[in-house]
């Protein structure tokens, strides 16, 4: 039966009129629409119409917005969310000046969490996964990316990208997979990075092509992770086996992450803390999607990424959480869309787009999720908000309702 969603009070479309994106000036445009209701058939938006031309409502199965502002469902575009343990004394650690590269040094940081997957079932990562999800759930979130990268050898990695293929089961948002054995070098491989090059391009990646656990291979380039020769060998064997890729790169340190990735076609570059003037122009006009992560520079209280140069270049600009127990303990979206208005200087209506559009666009979802567009999946929510500065004025506070994924009311709140 068609379904119709009736009485909203706007209806942020954040049409992009078929092109998928919005760069630069274009994420300032949200598209309102005032005074229609939204026809929804076969989980797939259908129509528009006006308020005024609603003849036989009985014909379908409506639901009231009440009216509420509706928006697309966002699209958190980079997690970390599968991990054991916590890094709360790393962060006291912190708190008393040492710090999140120094800790890596030691052996700490992703290393501390990569023992705490080794020693952990994939029933234990699956129990505490799934509160994770239904807390992006709750939030709107309607397609959700989710890396490995804490187990670090054979048996771990596919441990963990079998929890994230597991965990699809209970959820009906999308749910994607990324590989990230290429976080960082494991302590068995410390002296020997060739070996661990070869275990990931000569048999993770296959086994993981062959078994379909992962959508894109995402790596970290940092003096205390791979280097950009090793980051090419690793996306050299994705281009062969026709693995998208992702990288964090520019985080700390410029070692020439940005242009491997670049010159690999990844589909985005993340973090862009240290980005310089050469880069930004790198990424003018680039397909690649350029993911920024606020929650990072907060929690380490370091740089913001130049987000308003990078939007001025006309580059395609996401927002993500970056969730993680080390660098960002930070699952609050509307917390990153705060902390993206008052520290990368965003604008409502950017910050927007870069949480629905352009974040489906670093997930290659982009011509069926984050915006409400003609024959793209219903994902919406329905948010009790006058206006969607709303959002990020009332900060960190969750203003989610409803959420409907592919037609379907998946979560209300009581
Ligand atoms: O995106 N940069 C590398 N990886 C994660 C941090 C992971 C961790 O500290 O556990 C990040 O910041
Ligand atoms: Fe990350």
């Amino acid at each position: 039966m068609k379904k119709i969603i009736t009485n909203p009070s706007i209806i942020y479309t954040l049409n992009t009129k078929g092109e998928n994106f919005k760069r630069g000036e274009q994420m300032s445009f949200s598209d309102p629409l005032e005074e229609h209701s939204i026809i929804i058939e076969d989980g797939k938006l259908k129509d528009f119409i006006p308020n005024y031309s609603i003849k036989n409502i009985s014909d379908f199965l409506v639901i009231d917005a009440k009216d509420r502002i509706i928006l697309p469902g966002f699209v958190e575009c980079h997690t970390h969310s599968v991990f054991a343990g916590s890094r709360s004394n790393e962060f006291s650690e912190r708190l008393k000046g040492i710090s999140y590269e120094q800790i890596s040094k030691k052996g700490g940081g992703i290393l501390s969490t990569v023992n705490a997957v080794r020693n952990s079932s994939e029933k234990e990562l699956i129990d505490e996964l799934k509160k994770r999800v239904q807390k992006f759930i709750s939030q709107g979130v309607t397609t959700l990316e989710i890396k490995s990268g804490y187990g670090l050898d054979f048996e771990n990695e596919i441990k963990l990208l079998k929890v994230i293929k597991e965990i699809r089961k209970y959820f009906k948002i999308d749910i994607i997979p990324t590989f990230l054995g290429a976080h960082t070098f494991p302590p068995e491989f410390k002296d020997n990075h060739s070996g661990y090059l070869n275990l990931l391009t000569g048999k993770l990646l296959p086994y993981i092509k062959d078994n379909r656990l992962a959508e894109f291979c995402d790596a970290f380039c940092e003096s205390t992770a791979f280097n950009a020769s090793e980051i090419k060998t690793i996306f050299k064997a994705c281009s062969l086996l026709g693995i998208p890729i992702k990288l964090h790169t520019e985080q700390f340190n410029r070692i020439g992450g940005l242009d491997s990735a670049l010159s690999f076609n990844a589909v985005s570059v993340d973090h862009l803390e240290v980005i310089d003037e050469v880069g930004i122009n790198l990424l003018k006009d680039s397909g690649t999607t350029a993911v920024l992560l606020p929650g990072v520079s907060y929690f380490l209280d370091y740089d913001f990424a130049p987000a308003r140069k990078l939007i001025m270049q006309n580059s395609i600009v996401a927002l993500a959480t970056d969730f993680n127990p080390g660098s960002s303990n930070i699952s609050n979206i509307f917390f990153i869309m705060n902390l993206a208005a008052i520290k990368l200087k965003m604008t409502t209506e950017e910050i927007v787009a870069a949480y629905t559009i352009n974040a489906a666009k670093a997930l290659n979802r982009s011509d069926e999720a984050g915006s409400l567009e003609l024959n793209k999946k219903a994902d919406l929510i329905l948010c009790d908000c006058n206006e969607i500065t709303d959002l990020i004025y009332n900060v960190a506070e969750n203003p989610v309702e409803c959420v409907i994924k592919n037609g379907e009311i998946i979560f209300k709140k009581n």
